[in-house]
């Protein structure tokens, strides 16, 4: 709200399988949000197929925000500032929803806010709980990253560990396909998951040191290595009871740093945010570790922990507030970091 007068954001997302639009007013309501999926089409190649996904984004971008602005029931002219991911993400990807918002922006002469798409995940919060105000941490977790951030203010925030290989959602991804899940792994292995026991299957953990940084590959290969010797023996994995114990260990790998940071900065409030934050093994260990120690735990609908638009245009209202413009020559950036 500036002046009393609400200022309403147009979010773009594009940065992986999901084209999305959304409108949302003062950083936390939701006018409409629109999400194209490609996941079905990925699926028959086992993951997301970067030249694909561009040509698919080509096709959805426009009418996906003509979408969202119907949905809000406004017009392009009534939009503050639209703001669109700029990285991290698949280069091809990204540069789609990065010409559409240029061309928008161009056309209106609204103001462009590139948005950083890990920064948007833990504005997903915000959507979500009214009150949520920073500081806070974030344990961050995607296909591509994770990463506990301390969120100093809307816009201001360090990180203070991050994966040194592996992301968590890239370890559970690629063992649901050795498995034989398919795409997209996570969802589905957390469905086969459930009822199993946690504790039958043992994976090797590495510890980073003092550090608060995560290493996912050790895990991920010691779960190939017990895949592999059961076949050599001629013995096939009890799915529901390993899948149950991976994802435990992932989630006892995540709570330990989490909690680590919890106690070396005082800080008691705790969001969850990205794809992997749906996790029903990540969620049920936080919920318990939390109530335990008195730790405020936020995180987010199942919709918005995956990649949408509307915590892309939370997280631009914020930058726009606080005076972030960007100009046409704004580059897609795969490797942006927090
Ligand atoms: O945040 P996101 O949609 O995209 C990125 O920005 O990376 O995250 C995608 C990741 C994938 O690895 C996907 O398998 C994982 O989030 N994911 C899950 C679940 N839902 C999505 N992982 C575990 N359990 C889930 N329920």
């Amino acid at each position: 709200m500036e002046n009393g007068k609400d200022i309403l954001i147009l979010g773009i997302e594009s940065s992986c399988d999901e084209t999305a639009a959304s409108v949302v007013k003062n950083g936390r309501v939701i006018l409409s949000n629109c999400i194209a999926s490609q996941a079905d089409f990925h699926e028959e190649y086992g993951g997301v197929v970067p030249e694909l996904a561009s040509r698919m984004h080509v096709d959805a971008v426009y009418p996906t925000v003509q979408k969202a602005l119907s949905d809000a029931g406004v017009a392009l002219s009534d939009i503050d500032a639209v703001a669109v991911t700029y990285g991290p993400g698949l280069v091809g990807a990204l540069l789609v929803g990065l010409s559409c918002a240029k061309g928008l922006c161009e056309v209106s002469g609204k103001p462009l806010v590139g948005v950083n798409h890990l920064k948007g995940h833990i504005a997903a919060n915000y959507l979500c709980f009214e009150e949520l105000e920073p500081p806070f941490l974030c344990l961050c977790v995607s296909g591509g990253n994770s990463m506990i951030v301390r969120v100093d203010d809307y816009t201001d925030m360090t990180v203070l560990g991050r994966t040194r290989d592996d992301a968590a959602g890239e370890a559970i991804d690629k063992i649901a396909r050795v498995i034989g899940l398919g795409y997209p792994g996570g969802p589905k292995m957390d469905k086969a998951g459930q009822g199993g026991d946690t504790s039958r299957y043992v994976f090797s953990k590495t510890h980073m040191g003092d550090t608060l940084d995560f290493s996912f590959s050790g895990l991920k290969t010691s779960a190939l290595n017990l895949i592999n010797g059961l076949r050599q023996k001629g013995e096939e994995i009890d799915i529901k009871d390993f899948t149950a114990s991976y994802q435990h260990a992932i989630a006892e790998a995540l709570l330990k740093n989490t909690m680590t940071a919890v106690e070396q900065t005082g800080i008691k409030k705790l969001c969850l945010a990205g794809g992997v934050s749906a996790n029903s093994f990540l969620r049920a260990a936080f919920d318990k570790e939390a109530k335990k120690k008195g730790i405020k735990l936020y995180y987010p609908a199942l919709q918005y922990c995956t990649d949408n638009a509307a915590m892309i245009a939370s997280c631009g209202y914020y930058e726009f507030m606080n005076g972030k413009r960007d100009t046409l020559d704004l580059n897609a950036y795969p490797s942006l970091q927090m």
